[in-house]
């Protein structure tokens, strides 16, 4: 992605453990549309769903989860408005969830009519919980509604030869599920999606609801892949939740522990505590010289559509995202930035103190990092007027001119902003 030149070279000769650093990003799969949009107050109207989609695209995600269309009349009439307007590049797989039930994945693929290429999202819960206390049923008459489920899938899949199809399958509370267990049930669903069809298969093992550390979902994850029959065209997906507040974190490891796709939501949007966030985890990646194959240039645009879709604000601390968290308000962040700042020279890699990345990458401005309260040293009142203003104070004036923002800063009890600073600096010294 010529955007996203690593702005550190990938040192991978010094890693010693290979294994314990993603190598590079996963296929990402954005599930804002379905899981996002099914944990609203008020779930997004079909021109709020365009608007998100179109973003997402916007953005480069090749896979998008757009809805539950069989469950939700909004639902289908935008999987109908995506296909007959033609509104789905090339390039990009819309995703159907459905559950495994016959009338439900009749109406799945009525939705999807037509459609160049689309993943049918089929699922089931297996975990003990679910099948003892609310379906009543053993082991075996869960895996066969998976395997009933896959099987329909892929028969009505025949009628439409004329479009390119994927099979996803989750075994949904898979976290919650043994292990043994999970593995037989995800064996009878690729026997049954052989890829005769030529068709692509997706498992998607979901941390439905984050019930461990995410080094246990690492783990899981590990046992899964060395011990379901491996098939050709199979790919393993994660979907994480933030129960425990560790989405994203689950999410990293279980790339490192051998999944190759992740399933997730821009700024973690999602049922309870959320989905794993998109943005966080694609940022990690940047931030240690990954390309993250995202454009996440202009995360203002990103902020805004999101906010205006979902009716909820970004988090002023919001890991790359919020308004605060290129900001520095104390006195020896600023002066370390600054100095660290006027060291750098054009084209060198980014190495500032107290800034994980450069905000430029972002779209985010020099001018919001540095901000004074009475918190602030010499060094962010100095920077401000240099930044702002061209005014370069000699040492012994920024000690003393500091003193007089911060008494300014103590009276006012809050920020103090550029221009006031400017006004005290020339009514102090120039008479202003
Ligand atoms: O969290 C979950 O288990 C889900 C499934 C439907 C994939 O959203
Ligand atoms: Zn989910």
């Amino acid at each position: 992605h010529s955007k996203y030149i690593p702005f550190q070279p990938v040192r991978k000769t010094d890693r010693r453990w290979p294994d314990q650093v993603i190598q590079e990003a996963p296929t990402w799969c954005a599930v804002d549309l379905r899981d996002g949009n099914q944990a609203l107050v008020k779930p997004m109207t079909v021109a709020q769903k365009q608007r998100l989609f179109d973003l997402l695209v916007k953005v480069g995600f090749k896979e998008i989860e757009i809805g539950f269309p069989a469950a939700s009349q909004p639902d289908f009439d935008f999987c109908r408005k995506l296909i007959e307007e033609d509104r789905i590049p090339d390039d990009v797989r819309i995703q159907v969830l459905t559950q495994a039930r016959p009338e439900l994945i009749e109406r799945t693929y009525k939705a999807l009519e037509g459609s160049k290429r689309a993943i049918v999202h089929v699922y089931n819960s297996t975990s003990t919980v679910q099948r003892q206390q609310v379906f009543g049923m053993d082991r075996e008459g869960v895996k066969q509604i998976a395997v009933n489920g896959a099987r329909l899938v892929k028969e009505i899949a025949t009628r439409y030869p004329d479009t390119d199809w994927t099979f996803q399958y989750s075994p949904e509370s898979f976290t919650g599920t043994e292990l043994d267990y999970a593995a037989e049930v995800v064996d009878a669903v690729t026997e049954v999606w052989r890829p005769d069809l030529g068709q692509k298969v997706i498992i998607n093992l979901p941390a439905t609801v984050e019930m461990a550390t995410p080094n246990v979902f690492a783990d899981q994850i590990e046992w899964i892949c060395d011990n379901i029959r491996r098939r050709e065209h199979l790919s393993i997906s994660v979907h994480t939740h933030n129960d425990r507040g560790c989405g994203v974190a689950a999410a990293e490891l279980a790339v490192m522990a051998g999944a190759d796709r992740v399933e997730g939501t821009l700024m973690g949007n999602g049922e309870r505590t959320g989905n794993m966030d998109l943005v966080t985890m694609a940022m990690n990646l940047y931030s240690q010289g990954i390309d993250p194959t995202l454009d996440l240039s202009n995360m203002a645009e990103i902020t805004d559509v999101v906010e205006a879709c979902t009716e909820i604000a970004t988090h002023p601390r919001h890991p790359y995202a919020g308004e605060l968290v290129f900001t520095a308000f104390s006195g020896s962040h600023q002066d370390a930035i600054r100095k660290c700042l006027a060291y750098r020279s054009e084209g060198d890699p980014w190495n500032v103190a107290y800034l994980p990345i450069d905000p430029h990458d972002l779209g985010r401005r020099y001018e919001e990092v540095v901000r004074i309260n009475s918190q602030s040293g010499k060094g962010g009142v100095a920077h401000v007027l240099e930044r702002d203003y061209n005014i370069s104070l000699p040492r012994w004036l920024q000690i003393e001119f500091s003193q007089c923002v911060q008494k300014e800063a103590e009276t006012n009890g809050g920020e103090i902003d550029s221009l006031t600073i400017h006004r005290l600096f020339e009514q102090r010294y120039l008479d202003v």
